[in-house]
């Protein structure tokens, strides 16, 4: 049965009405532009033909009541008012929240609002690295505004759900709910933000997208927000030490922001003239807070309030080795090139360099960015001996997925030698916890797919 057959079935049994609406919204795979897009560089995804669904109908009241059709988490019911108080951390019912006090926050509907009866169903592999949580505040912004009378303009709505997870306290970039949005089949979309932009490539002939997974979970919750809010904390923490030293390199007056800043256009210099300035100025070995306050000429906890503080208002506390700036800033500024010329390079068809590119952004989240594990490195390297052009970690790291360019001839025996070599070998040494069943469909083609959508359901259904 179709997924939106299934859906209406199920929300006719548990609302005992028809449903109005069909609406769905679509996971992603990074194909290049790894942690960048909190510094306000591009990066190059696409959305997948995976995907979370609903069909729903308003209500009269102001309730939200959402049920998941394969009844595993169950549902969760709460009210749209001006300040919604989320559910404890880690709680799957915190992505609806984040969409409805987005929404409201935007301030283009007035109390009292209009809540919905929806249930739901997504195929993105949950803590995956395929951006399940952001398809669902996409999902759950279609849903609510459609329930208001209201349609946001896509890129709006790309800036809004961006900034409306941070809700959930993650300090991430706009890609994966841009991706979602703006999804377009057959094309990997350039997405830039500043200003946001999405400008759709087209994919080289012959290739295919083959997306494995770790099975290392890449949830985002707790230890895992810590370890991904650290990352864009870094990145912030060399903007600001930038800010302050690099004027005097620069052939153009520029105020650091973001990484992404660090343009040719901006700066006046080559790409290398950058990388002797910007290296130059940050040391190699990480810093202590101490050492980042004496550059700012300030204290620690100034440098604590304006840069490194987490959703409960606690500062990060400084990682273990202290803080990496040289080396996040080298990936930024490496993988950013990358970006550019993987688009370049797909314009052209050019499939042996995109597979080159991915192999060096992989390289790079490694050994730059920190943001691999063992099972990543391990999966990327069998990937690449099973005849991958490329292959690559994709979205946060630390586990989820990994992607691969394949040869569509390729794509069979690839897929085997992955299973028989990453999940029946080195995953059952590794991880023998790991059990046979979750192995079963862990490597998969995904395709290039359109963005999320709404739909009214017609009187046959
Ligand atoms: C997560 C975040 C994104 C992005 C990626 C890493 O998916 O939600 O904003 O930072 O990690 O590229």
């Amino acid at each position: 049965m179709e997924i939106k057959e299934f859906l209406i079935n199920k929300f006719k049994d548990i609302f005992h009405r028809d449903p109005v609406y069909f609406a769905f919204a679509p996971g992603r795979t990074n194909l290049i532009g790894e942690h960048l897009d909190y510094n306000n560089c591009p990066v190059f995804p696409f959305a997948i033909d995976l995907r979370i669904s609903a069909c729903f109908s308003c209500r009269d009241d102001n309730v939200i009541r959402i049920v998941d059709a394969d009844g595993i988490h169950g549902e969760r019911t709460f009210e749209a008012v001006d300040s919604v108080a989320p559910y404890p951390d880690g709680d799957w019912g915190n992505y609806p929240k984040a969409a409805v006090q987005g929404i409201i926050s935007d301030g283009k509907i007035k109390a009292p609002y209009r809540g919905f009866d929806a249930v739901i169903y997504s195929t993105v592999p949950a803590a995956g690295g395929m951006s399940s949580s952001s398809a669902f505040v996409v999902l759950s912004s279609l849903l609510f505004s459609t329930a208001n009378g209201i349609s946001y303009p896509k890129m709006e709505l790309s800036a809004l759900t961006a900034a409306a997870e941070r809700y959930v306290g993650t300090q991430g970039g706009g890609m994966d709910q841009t991706a979602s949005i703006n999804g377009m089949a057959g094309k990997v979309l350039k997405i830039g933000f500043s200003p946001l932009s999405c400008t759709p490539y087209p994919v080289p002939e012959g290739v295919s997208f083959v997306v494995a997974d770790t099975l290392i979970k890449a949830r985002k919750s707790k230890e895992a927000l810590t370890y991904y809010n650290s990352k864009p904390i870094e990145c912030r923490l060399a903007a600001a030490v930038l800010r302050r030293k690099l004027p005097p390199y620069l052939k153009k007056p520029l105020t650091v922001g973001f990484l992404g800043d660090l343009s040719p256009e901006k700066t006046g210099l080559t790409e290398a003239e950058i990388d002797r300035a910007v290296f130059s100025v940050l040391k190699e070995t990480e810093y202590t807070y101490e050492e980042i306050a004496a550059v700012l000429e300030t204290d620690v906890e100034t440098v604590q309030k304006e840069y490194c503080l987490m959703a409960d208002g606690t500062p990060l506390p400084q990682p273990e080795n202290g803080f990496a700036l040289a080396a996040r800033t080298r990936h930024v500024l490496t993988e950013w090139r990358r970006v550019d010329r993987c688009a370049a390079a797909m314009e052209r068809g050019d499939a042996e360099t995109v597979g080159r590119l991915m192999n060096e952004s992989h390289a790079s989240c490694r050994d730059n960015g920190d943001f691999s594990c063992p099972e990543l490195n391990a999966l990327t390297e069998i990937a690449r001996k099973a005849g991958a052009l490329g292959s690559r970690m994709t979205g946060a790291g630390r586990g989820g997925c990994t992607v691969s360019l394949v040869r569509n001839g390729d794509v069979e025996a690839f897929t085997d030698r992955i299973r028989s070599e990453y999940y029946d070998r080195y995953l059952k040494e590794t991880h023998p916890e790991i059990g046979e069943e979750a192995k079963k469909n862990a490597v998969f083609t995904v395709y290039p797919s359109d963005g999320a959508s709404v739909f009214p359901l017609s009187r046959e259904n």
